[in-house]
């Protein structure tokens, strides 16, 4: 499947199940100064969440522009990206985790045609009703792990709605750094998150307590890029038809080919990603500058400019 394919899928697939499709917000959030950048599809769905404001229907769907600047030093590996688009299907007050896992499954593995073999599930520790809701998929016990809050808990800030969540992860088989590993294992290529789950229904208060938010949610997110690798059966999202014309284009520029020097691929990969991030923050309003977000589009531009010059990039 191409992306564009997925993306239709992803909201066809929802639509024909009751839920309203959202448009993308820009990448410079409006009305939340806690907010440098959009940088989660639930970020628009808050107030919905919080019971400050009537969503448009219980269930809603978007694939929403995301851009994360805690993961630029990571960007540049096969998997990481500063800029990227999550599908996601949203429940405000309406279904939770039951049917959640019944339709991500259902649309992984008879929709995009994933083997179910090839994928694993995470949920938070004693998450007894997501247990047995993967089981009843018929995800054997042993592809089912469980871990605490720094893997399995979603936040949306340090104060704000938030909740357990469970993970989808495909399984690319052995790799030459990781044959017989997890999918918690980070820094190898094995394991691919394309899919979380947020049972959203706690609300973290700035002294670290948590209460019931007035609804149980359900918000979901999963990286366009993340499932058209898995669909490519490469984990190297810069593979994917979202990626080849920007590494093509490097190829054309520099007369090197992605792939045939270890060396320089983490530089094509910067700089594809960069290129795209810069683009879509500059089209969503921001400049650079010494503050805020500004300086974070310096940064990403320098560094995009760093490993450019590496690759002979000048000018
Ligand atoms: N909010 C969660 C995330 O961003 C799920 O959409 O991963």
């Amino acid at each position: 499947m191409q992306s564009s394919e997925i993306r239709r899928a992803f909201l066809d697939y929802f639509k024909a199940r009751g839920h309203v499709q959202v448009p993308s917000l820009p990448l410079v959030p409006a009305g939340d100064p806690t907010l440098l950048f959009t940088g989660a599809g639930m970020v628009q769905f808050k107030p919905y969440f919080m019971g400050l404001a009537e969503p448009p229907a219980k269930r809603l769907s978007s694939v929403q522009k995301v851009f994360r600047a805690t993961d630029l030093d990571e960007a540049g590996d096969t998997s990481h990206l500063t800029f990227f688009e999550m599908m996601g299907n949203f429940s405000v007050g309406d279904y939770f985790k039951d049917q959640a896992i019944d339709w991500a499954w259902d649309f992984l593995t008879n929709v995009c045609k994933l083997e179910p073999e090839k994928l694993r599930i995470t949920i938070y520790l004693d998450d007894e009703v997501a247990h047995d809701a993967w089981i009843k998929q018929g995800v054997p016990e042993e592809r089912i792990y469980r871990y605490g809050e720094d893997q399995n808990y979603w936040f949306s800030g340090d104060v704000g709605p938030c909740g357990p969540d469970s993970e989808i992860f495909y399984d690319f088989g052995p790799q030459p750094d990781c044959d017989d590993c997890e999918p918690a294992h980070d820094g190898h290529r094995r394991f691919l998150e394309i899919w979380n789950l947020v049972f959203m229904m706690l609300y973290q208060h700035e002294d670290g307590t948590r209460t019931e938010l007035p609804t149980k949610n359900i918000d979901t997110g999963s990286g366009l890029e993340r499932m058209a690798a898995a669909l490519n059966g490469s984990p190297d999202v810069y593979m994917t038809d979202l990626f080849k014309p920007s590494i093509e284009m490097i190829e054309g520029l520099t007369g090197r080919r992605y792939g045939d020097e270890p060396g320089a691929d983490r530089a094509f990969r910067v700089v594809a990603e960069h290129a795209r991030a810069l683009s879509f923050l500059i089209a969503d309003g921001v400049s650079p500058s010494n503050e805020g977000r500004g300086y974070v589009l310096r940064r990403v531009l320098r560094r995009a400019g760093y490993f450019g010059r590496s690759l002979g990039l000048t000018g």
